[in-house]
């Protein structure tokens, strides 16, 4: 434990810092004492300086502050000194750039690219609510979409506020902290015919476990047999393994097999462009024709809704991938995130070990992306926050982006004391 003085201190300064405190003092029974804060502004409050956030969705440096990449930086230069005007684009946004990120997902080799319809959106979570919108109009059978349990926080919402019903599938495995693939693969497989399923292409959010490609295999069988339909979430891609090919592999194998599949991308992490809100929602049609009178639904659909996409965050990622030289400097760049992503889990894993922790902490390496599901329950994630400034969010989820060189032997620390 802390020393007692120290924790005294610590949380006596996060009572002082509350806005809530002095009110509390004077009224004491108010209706609201028992709502809890969130971790963003208890993280805040907490005047203790080696306090770790661990909550944030977003890519952190070495020194845990936010990371502009400078390719980003280069192609901002780039649009910038173009002079461009700022006239209104298409509804389905910069062609060049829903060109590229098509090329990026799909495969430049891939036989969807001349039958894919596309449309810019706004970032990953527009994307999935276009997709949403698109299925809930004109999809021919239920209009259940089945998403893994857990799943991001946002998806349920997304979709029923699109009107499509949701329901979950097996995913995750509390006991083995891993995969619960016969669950999955039994879930599929006893969905009625033609159902919906929502797969995280890579990085699954937010346990951070993923199919290995066999098993992959094994779930595109499985959607076929029963005549599902898949639509895919890549919010990750690069991130994960810090290969963008690699990371695309299900939606690539899908499409191989036959699936014509949709799919949400989000150039929010891979290229940190998080509040320029850049991202591509298409479907895969069976022909150039079909593609068409897709092509033509959708613009139907996103002109109500926003009437075009905004411009500045798509010119930049377009100036990445239409330019080879940025383009293999933002491959590289995304390789460093992943890789500082993969050496955290490494770090936190060895210093849990070498002080003699008696658990099995594979999963911290073995799951991938930003967030690791570390297994520690609600009452420990409580004791780690009010104990050892160490906050994320209570179903045990930390953002490996937020661990640092400098803060990870405390944070080993931290987990060792409140789990042994
Ligand atoms: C699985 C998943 N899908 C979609 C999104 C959407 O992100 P954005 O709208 O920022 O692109 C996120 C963001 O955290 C995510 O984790």
């Amino acid at each position: 434990m802390l020393p007692a003085l120290r924790v005294a201190t610590r949380q006596a300064a996060i009572r002082r810092a509350s806005p809530t405190f002095a009110l509390q003092a004077t009224r004491a029974a108010s209706t609201w004492a028992n709502v809890p804060q969130g971790i963003t502004e208890a993280f805040k409050a907490d005047s203790f300086e080696k306090k770790i956030n661990l909550g944030v969705g977003a890519y952190r440096d070495d020194q845990g502050k936010p990371y502009v990449l400078p390719s980003v930086r280069s192609a901002e230069q780039k649009v910038v000194s173009s002079n461009l005007n700022k006239e209104y684009a298409g509804i389905t946004g910069v062609p060049e750039f829903t060109k590229a990120a098509a090329v990026l997902a799909y495969g430049k080799d891939s036989s969807a690219l001349d039958r894919l319809a596309i449309t810019q959106s706004i970032s990953g979570t527009g994307a999935l609510r276009i997709g949403a919108a698109f299925l809930e109009r004109f999809y021919p059978g239920d209009k259940t979409i089945y998403i893994p349990t857990p799943s991001w926080a946002n998806h349920k919402a997304v979709f029923n506020d699109a009107g499509l019903k949701v329901q979950q599938y097996r995913y995750y495995d509390k006991k083995t902290i891993g995969l619960d693939f016969d669950g999955m693969l039994s879930d599929i497989k006893a969905a009625p015919k033609g159902s919906i399923f929502l797969f995280h292409a890579c990085a699954h959010n937010p346990t951070g476990v993923d199919p290995t490609q066999e098993q992959w295999k094994e779930i595109s069988d499985a959607v076929k047999a029963q005549g599902h339909y898949a639509f895919f979430d890549m919010a990750y891609q690069g991130f994960a393994s810090g290969n963008t090919d690699k990371d695309a592999f299900a939606v690539r194998y899908f499409v191989e097999q036959g699936h014509n599949i949709c799919l949400a991308q989000s150039f929010a992490k891979n290229m940190g462009l998080y509040g320029e809100r850049v991202g591509a929602f298409s479907i895969v049609t069976a022909s150039a024709e079909e593609k068409k009178r897709v092509d033509s639904q959708i613009k139907i659909l996103v002109r109500p809704l926003y009437s075009n996409p905004p411009i500045h965050g798509a010119r930049i990622a377009s100036t990445i991938l239409n330019d080879q030289a940025l383009y293999q400097q933002w491959l590289g760049e995304v390789k460093d995130m992943a890789d500082r992503i993969i050496t955290m889990r490494g770090l936190l894993k060895d210093n849990l070990e070498k002080l003699g922790s008696a658990h099995d902490w594979s999963h911290i390496t073995s799951q991938i992306g930003m967030f690791a599901y570390t297994g520690l329950d609600a009452p420990l994630m409580d004791k780690l926050a009010k104990e050892h400034s160490v906050y994320a969010t209570k179903d045990g989820r930390i953002s490996v982006a937020g661990i640092t060189t400098g803060n990870v032997a405390r944070l080993a620390e931290a987990i060792y004391k409140v789990k042994g």
